[in-house]
């Protein structure tokens, strides 16, 4: 299928078949083959999150208390990295998490994530993976999620972020929730000297992240990427 912009909005169907698929650092990731896309880079899927959201976020913002807003709850990678790097470093972190098309229990099946990640904290990370939507819950002390299940493009943020991972589909697959209107909605719910981190350093989202107030900073992309983009309020 043609993925331009021309070719949205995408049938609900083409988000339900999906692939397992090998990385590179070992970790798997799932495909799309009807959009021709994956949940993470095929390079490594674990070291691809750990540097630009992990990293150049959350680590970036440098604040013992911080709230993280992520586009995208996926495969919940994100989510368990977050939770081990607050575990790591001692911080207490509130996340809410969008997704608009939860995995089944049986596509988390078929990925390798927790046993690749710390073995001691297996059980938390099923926990974040089993976790109820739409509903806050206390993980563990230092971690409390929400996982939001609703379309980005309608969400209203409820309360101030200080970090946003933006990791939607690519910006040729889903024009709209990279537009000027979804980052100026994100820009308002930003804490001052908060972090928009993303994988997409294509020229329009930069356009629209400096039209809705950010300013960019071009960074080092993890292996198979040039730059990534954090964006600061
Ligand atoms: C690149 S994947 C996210 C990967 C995820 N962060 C992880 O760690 O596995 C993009 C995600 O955005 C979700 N998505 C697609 N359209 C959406 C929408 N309109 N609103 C919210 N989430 C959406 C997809 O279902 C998918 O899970």
């Amino acid at each position: 299928m043609e993925t331009t912009e021309n070719s949205f909005p995408i049938p609900d169907e083409y988000f339900a078949e999906k692939e397992i698929m090998q990385t590179n650092d070992g970790s798997k990731t799932l495909y799309l083959p009807k959009l021709k896309e994956q949940y993470h880079s095929r390079f490594g899927a674990i070291v691809e999150s750990e540097h630009i959201y992990i990293r150049h976020g959350l680590l970036d913002r440098n604040l013992p208390e911080v709230s993280v807003f992520e586009v995208g709850f996926g495969t919940g990678l994100n989510t368990m990295l977050s939770y081990l790097a607050a575990r790591k470093n001692g911080l207490k972190i509130r996340y809410s998490s969008v997704e608009l098309y939860p995995l089944t229990a049986s596509e988390y099946a078929l990925l390798n994530h927790i046993a690749l990640l710390e073995s001691s904290e297996q059980v938390a990370l099923q926990d974040i993976l089993q976790s109820p939507w739409n509903e806050e819950i206390m993980i563990r002390p230092c971690f409390s999620l929400l996982k939001i299940q609703c379309d980005l493009l309608t969400y209203e943020p409820e309360t101030r972020y200080d970090v946003v991972y933006f990791d939607a589909f690519a910006p040729s697959i889903q024009p709209a929730l990279w537009s000027d209107l979804v980052f100026r909605k994100i820009f308002a719910a930003m804490n001052e000297g908060g972090i928009l981190s993303t994988y997409s350093s294509n020229t329009k989202v930069q356009r629209s992240l400096r039209e809705a107030g950010f300013h960019i900073n071009k960074l080092a992309g993890p292996p198979g990427k040039r730059e990534i983009l954090q964006a600061i309020k």
